[in-house]
């Protein structure tokens, strides 16, 4: 079958490589890509977001399946415009990706399912958000409805820093997406990302990772895209995996369905391991990044024939998918700058090497020498018997790699080390 990938991201990459190895897969296509998607994909001068001109493309070159990396172009609807014209997309359409596009439209099927997640009331202007602070203990979580690139949560401390915080939003700080508000209880716990496969009935795990959001090493600094992540995550335990699977993301895949807007594609589902139980922090509806190259490096099975039978909702047909034992990790380099404005251009050399996967995440060829382009720049990827194994060889292919202007975090997979899991 012919595929078109859909990104430029590392996230991407990992796709592109393991996609490359499905014997099913003909040619594979990458719009717009990236150099190291280059090594696998032929690519492409298309704009994901531009619907007619990606539709144009699958029709001339008679794509079998069109894969969607990043959520943007999903819930702006181009998985609806494809099927319209008979094109198979991994992806949900934009009513499903309302589950990553409205903070609040998430939580109020939340309510109506008793799927179990934070506490929380809605509002539609300052004065409305105000009064209903008053409903929530310290720390509360303040967010923007809408998508803002990551960086529509707030966790206040204070009752000033709330106030500002409700300030912000509906002052324009994050555009369009603050035209509406959500308001949380705080929860405690560990986080767990945790990935299912959907075709719209049908719904498989697919692996769990931990992620690094924070800058800095020992989780200090601002959020990140994520800094490094690994897979699987051992406090996500197989009872656990049965419980979301019972209590949040079945429910959830059900939910939708039921309710006219069945979700296909990777259900990405952020949780809180709390006292009372797994909740729902937030669905992503693409693969997360960097946690798809750690899933990747552990996939055995053939994805292009599994994200077919999630496009072609025959997914009960598929065998499930497999994956490896051993751990996987991954080390994002990024340009200095980071999370801030982030610097361009910066000389990049990448010995060759067997020990490690070299994920391109924002990378670009000037005059044939590779230089950094955006703030994550690499993943560099290894498996590995225990974390500890896949760390080790991680940071051995980090420190082979010239990038005098990046930097990265050096403690990824810290968690697992000190549960003595590594
Ligand atoms: P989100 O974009 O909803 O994933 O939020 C970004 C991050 O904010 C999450 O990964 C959590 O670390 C944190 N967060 C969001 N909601 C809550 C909550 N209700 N309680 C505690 N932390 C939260
Ligand atoms: N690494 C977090 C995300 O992709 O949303």
């Amino acid at each position: 079958m012919k595929l078109l990938l859909l990104g430029s991201g590392g996230r991407e990459h990992a796709l592109a490589w393991k996609l490359a190895q499905s014997p099913s897969v003909t040619k594979l296509y990458a719009a717009p890509g990236n150099p190291g998607i280059a090594t696998e994909a032929e690519l492409i001068a298309l704009n994901p977001s531009d619907k007619d001109a990606v539709a144009a493309f699958c029709r001339d070159q008679a794509i079998d399946l069109v894969v969607v990396g990043p959520e943007q172009p999903l819930v702006d609807g181009i998985a609806d415009n494809l099927r319209a014209q008979g094109i198979p997309v991994f992806g949900p359409s934009a009513a499903a990706a309302q589950l990553e596009g409205s903070k609040s439209f998430t939580k109020l099927l939340c309510a109506r399912h008793n799927i179990p997640t934070a506490r929380f009331r809605r509002a539609s202007n300052a004065a409305e958000a105000e009064a209903e602070l008053d409903l929530f203990d310290l720390p509360v979580v303040i967010k923007a409805d809408g998508l803002a690139a990551g960086k529509g949560v707030i966790i206040a401390e204070t009752a000033t820093d709330a106030e500002e915080a409700v300030a912000h939003i509906f002052g324009g700080g994050f555009g369009a997406a603050g035209a509406s508000a959500v308001i949380e209880e705080f929860m405690q716990g560990e986080e767990v990302s945790f990935f299912a496969l959907t075709d719209g009935k049908t719904v498989v795990p697919f692996g769990s990772a931990q992620d690094h959001k924070r800058v800095g090493d020992g989780d200090v600094g601002p959020n990140t895209g994520g800094m490094g992540a690994y897979s699987p995550a051992s406090i996500f335990t197989p009872e656990l995996e049965a419980r979301v699977m019972g209590e949040i993301v079945g429910p959830t895949v059900a939910a939708m369905a039921n309710e006219g807007t069945p979700f296909s594609g990777i259900l990405y589902a952020g949780l809180m391991l709390t006292d009372e139980g797994p909740k729902l922090v937030e669905y992503n509806v693409r693969f997360g990044d960097p946690e798809c190259q750690v899933l990747m490096a552990r996939l055995e099975s053939d994805l292009a024939e599994l994200m077919l039978a999630c496009a072609t909702g025959r997914l009960a047909e598929a065998q499930p998918p497999r994956f490896s034992d051993k751990a996987a990790l991954t080390v994002v380099m990024a340009a200095e700058g980071y999370p801030g404005t982030p610097a361009r251009g910066g000389a990049i050399e990448i010995p060759p090497t067997d020990e490690a996967l070299v994920f391109h995440a924002g990378t670009a060829l000037v005059e044939g020498a590779l230089v950094a382009s955006g703030g994550r720049v690499l993943a560099v990827t290894a498996t590995g018997a225990d974390v500890a194994e896949a760390q080790a060889r991680a940071y051995a292919a980090v420190d082979a790699i010239h990038f005098p202007s990046g930097f990265y975090r050096r403690d990824i997979g810290w968690r697992e080390i000190a549960r003595g899991r590594g």
